[in-house]
């Protein structure tokens, strides 16, 4: 397999995975950007044939520090080659951010599987992928734990007798608190998420709850269904990963402990075969009980964006993505407050004109314009934090 952006949570863990079967899997190509360290520790003892950096003189740096000889290649186009690799059945997509879009199109019209944990391609770019996947006969598997968890529950059943597809949110850090409190929130606060350990873009956009509008878009286009047949129901406890309700009234739910490799080993083992995991397994009599309730949609308007950007669909989820990128980034470095990074993405929004069944240089043109806008309007907004 290929793993590119190797050096995040995602990416260690799916190296993790792989470590545990190493009759199952070898690793041929490997990407990193900013962690050169790490993406040398990987390449000691995974050896991969190829190397994905940022630039060239990282390349060298990488060159210098590996006793074998290696494929190395940077930028876009690094990414690119790692994920289309010779020899490659699956590549795993844990970039984060829509610098994943390309990798993700190539390497499916080039016939190889994707392993997908990189949400804002499809958020970004969903009818191209399954072009792509079309053209190249490949499949697209999800990693994100709600969609492996609906995947699990589709099998063997009809996606027909399908009612709703329902999304587990943990609610983030700021379940409950008032639109007023979220005011004067900070990064630290912000990352401390309750259940889930994660990269820190999407820590905060679990906090805004812009990452379940990203996985309502991302359901939309794994699963064919209608923006009316995909619900969200916060589930604070992160145990039941979400749920598939069908006609009949039966309702089929995963469940399993807060741990990401357990939907990686299925993904990288092609969601359809159950092998042997040395992870901790959830104990339901420890639990007790599991709670459910609605989301807070006033407080948290992230959700109903993400619904309405969906459904206009074209380039507006693109930029919708984009535009949030840029304001969690800032929000991040302290350039903006929590409060502005969806008021942010909506200015952006509005800001659009949309164009309605988008190529791929439309698309990339559509985010790179939403990026140049939206830090136009943090910039123009800074003095008044
Ligand atoms: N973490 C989770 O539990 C989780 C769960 C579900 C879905 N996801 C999704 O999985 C994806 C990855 O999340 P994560 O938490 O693993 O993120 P992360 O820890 O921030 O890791 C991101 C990876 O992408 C690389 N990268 C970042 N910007 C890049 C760029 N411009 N060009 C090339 N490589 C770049 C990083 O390299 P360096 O580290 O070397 O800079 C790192 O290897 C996201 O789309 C996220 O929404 C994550």
């Amino acid at each position: 397999m290929a793993v590119i952006g190797s050096t995040g949570s995602i990416g260690m863990q799916t190296l993790e995975v792989a470590r545990a079967h190493p009759e199952d899997f070898r690793v041929l190509a490997v990407t990193a950007n900013r962690q050169m360290h790490k993406l040398i520790d990987i390449a000691l003892e995974f050896r991969p044939e190829f190397v994905g950096v940022r630039d060239e003189e990282q390349a060298n740096a990488v060159r210098a520090a590996l006793p074998y000889s290696v494929e190395i290649g940077y930028g876009v186009e690094g990414l690119i080659t790692a994920a289309a690799w010779c020899g490659v059945d699956l590549t795993v997509n844990a970039l984060v951010g829509a610098v994943g879009i390309q990798p993700t199109i190539v390497a499916l019209q080039s016939g190889i599987d994707v392993a997908l944990a990189n949400k804002e391609t499809l958020v970004a770019a969903g009818d191209l992928v399954w072009e792509a996947a079309r053209a190249g006969m490949s499949r697209v598997i999800p990693i994100d734990s709600e969609h492996s968890a609906i995947m699990q529950c589709l099998l063997g059943n009809d996606l027909a007798s399908v009612a709703k597809l329902i999304l587990t949110a943990s609610g983030g850090p700021f379940r409950g608190h008032s639109k007023e409190r979220l005011r004067t929130v900070k990064v630290a606060d912000a990352l401390a998420h309750p259940t889930w350990k994660m990269g820190a873009k999407i820590t905060i956009d679990s906090a805004t709850m812009m990452n379940k509008g990203f996985e309502i878009i991302e359901a939309h286009h794994l699963f064919h269904k209608s923006y009316d047949q995909i619900d969200v129901v916060i589930h604070p406890q992160s145990v039941v990963h979400s749920l598939v309700y069908y006609h009949d009234g039966s309702m089929m739910a995963q469940l399993g402990t807060a741990d990401m490799r357990i939907p990686i080993q299925f993904a990288l083992y092609g969601g359809q075969k159950r092998v042997f995991a040395p992870w901790p397994t959830l104990d339901l009599g420890a639990l007790g009980a599991l709670h459910f309730e609605q989301p807070d949609r006033v407080t948290f308007p992230a959700l109903d964006l993400a619904y309405a950007c969906g459904r206009a669909g074209g380039t507006v989820p693109a930029v919708m993505n984009a535009a949030n990128e840029v304001a969690a980034i800032a929000f991040l470095e302290e350039r903006l407050s929590y409060d502005a990074i969806v008021d942010t993405t909506v200015r952006v929004l509005n800001a659009h004109e949309k164009v309605a069944s988008p190529t791929l240089e439309q698309v990339l043109e559509a985010d790179k314009w939403a990026r140049l806008t939206a830090e136009e309007f943090i910039i123009k907004r800074g003095t008044s934090l």
